[in-house]
């Protein structure tokens, strides 16, 4: 079943912006195989005094397993620039048992709207593709990480062959930012220590830090 994709093309300044009408994609048995939450939470390895940004966050996909990891513990942040994701955000935080230890933050104009300095491990899930200027993106997470503090991009890869007739899924080839490519534009921003997590499928996720 498609999941990231088709994009809605009205929607968003530059085209890329995943559409919120399929918000329900989001936690489908397929991505959830595809982008393990268990192989997201080993690289993260989550700490109780931890400060976790999540960037895009979307309907809380990479959110969720680090607020039931920390069982009430460490501090979150999801930044959205579409209200309509995080209103669904909200919804599926407020029955959650530490659902108000997360404060959600509008993007308005698509920038990083944290402080300098104040987030331990932040993530981009499936979000570095959509972001219009993806160096300047980096750049400014770079700035709102705390000293040592970690990035972990989760990605598409570039597309594999698939057979006659069987259904892509995805976002759209001229948007993917290939594994080789993330990799540099994270050297580019200034992280160091760029290194690939095990177990997620034609998608990547790189942890980097500051
Ligand atoms: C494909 S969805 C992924 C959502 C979530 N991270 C997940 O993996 O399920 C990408 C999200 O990024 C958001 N987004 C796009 N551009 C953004 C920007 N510049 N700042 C913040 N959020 C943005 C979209 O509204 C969308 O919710």
């Amino acid at each position: 079943m498609a999941d990231d994709q088709p994009h809605d093309h009205s929607h968003g300044p530059h085209g890329k912006r995943f559409d919120p009408a399929r918000r329900h994609m989001l936690f489908s048995p397929e991505r959830m195989a595809r982008f393990p939450p268990a192989a997201f939470l080993r690289a993260l390895a989550p700490t109780p005094a931890m400060r976790f940004a999540d960037l895009g966050a979307g309907t809380g996909y990479y959110t969720l397993p680090v607020l039931d990891a920390l069982a009430g513990e460490g501090d979150f942040v999801a930044v959205d620039v579409a209200p309509e994701m995080l209103e669904a955000l909200r919804e599926r935080i407020a029955s959650h048992p530490h659902g108000a230890k997360v404060r959600l933050v509008r993007s308005v104009h698509g920038e990083v709207p944290l402080p300098d300095g104040s987030v331990d491990a932040a993530v981009m899930g499936n979000f570095l593709h959509e972001v219009e200027d993806p160096l300047a993106y980096l750049i400014d997470v770079r700035r709102s990480l705390a000293p040592g503090g970690r990035l972990l991009v989760a990605d598409w890869d570039a597309p594999v062959a698939r057979a006659p007739g069987e259904e892509r899924v995805g976002p759209p080839d001229e948007h993917r930012i290939p594994l080789a490519k993330a990799k540099a534009l994270l050297v580019e921003a200034g992280f160091s220590s760029v290194t690939e997590a095990p177990g997620f499928r034609e998608a990547y996720l790189l942890v980097a830090r500051r």
